[in-house]
């Protein structure tokens, strides 16, 4: 799997079947990332990616595949679906991924905020806003925390319990002062998989995320 202007080509060690090979239906493209964190990641900010082109070798040898939403600073996942080779077998490694640092013009990755959070960034006031902190949540914090706030995602199911913002009550998450809570969502929660979100989110994106944990699950909203 080599990086171009447009997207990627594969090459195989073998002639493929040429329409399974040009077919639309073939590729399955997304893309993700990772937060880099000492403790880990899960995947963030995953969409699936559009393929605006394919264009096939002569000898269905390779394929070049030209993607609406080629960007640095993502993980590039190609899953082609029901793909064989010109006798019929199938492939030995049916999935690739490439891991953009850098574009070919030499453009790399300049930021860890993905378009839609520039654009919540971008509306939001001076006050933390909610609404901008959801599309936060969605991106970065609903994998482990899940879109209901009910924790129970990856990693360590367990102990994502704790991370239950539906929690009411004195032990409850929420129950925390605001100071409290930017610390963590700043810090990480020491030995504990929350991560450090200060290197990843601005301040203001941080007040924004506790603004919407708030309103979606604090305790005026039973
Ligand atoms: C890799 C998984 C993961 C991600 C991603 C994650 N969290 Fe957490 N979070 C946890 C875990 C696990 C805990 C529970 C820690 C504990 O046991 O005290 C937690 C706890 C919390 C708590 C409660 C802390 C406490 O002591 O009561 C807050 C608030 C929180 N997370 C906010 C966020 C926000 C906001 C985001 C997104 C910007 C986020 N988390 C992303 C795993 C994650």
């Amino acid at each position: 799997m080599r990086l171009t202007k447009e997207g990627f080509r594969l090459t195989f060690t073998t002639a493929m079947d040429a329409e399974r090979l040009a077919g639309a239906k073939t590729w399955r493209v997304s893309r993700f990332r990772y937060l880099y964190l000492p403790s880990g990641s899960p995947r963030a900010d995953e969409a699936p990616s559009k393929v605006a082109a394919i264009r096939p070798s002569a000898e269905a040898r390779s394929v070049e595949l030209a993607l609406a939403d080629l960007e640095p600073g993502y993980i590039y996942e190609v899953e082609p679906e029901g793909l064989v080779s010109a006798e019929g077998r199938s492939l030995e490694n049916p999935l690739a991924f490439y891991t953009l640092n850098r574009l070919l013009d030499g453009r790399g990755f300049t930021g860890p905020m993905s378009e839609p959070l520039l654009i919540a960034k971008a509306e939001s006031g001076d006050g933390p806003d909610p609404e901008a902190g959801r599309q936060v949540y969605a991106t970065f914090c609903g994998t482990c925390h899940q879109p209901d706030g009910s924790g129970g995602g990856l990693p360590g199911a367990q102990q994502l319990a704790a991370a239950n913002f539906r929690q009411r009550g004195p032990d409850g998450p929420l129950a925390k002062p605001d100071e409290v809570l930017l610390k963590i969502i700043t810090e990480g929660a020491e030995e504990k998989p929350m991560p450090p979100f200060g290197g990843v989110l601005q301040p203001g994106q941080i007040r924004d995320v506790l603004a919407y944990l708030r309103a979606a699950f604090g305790e005026e909203n039973p």
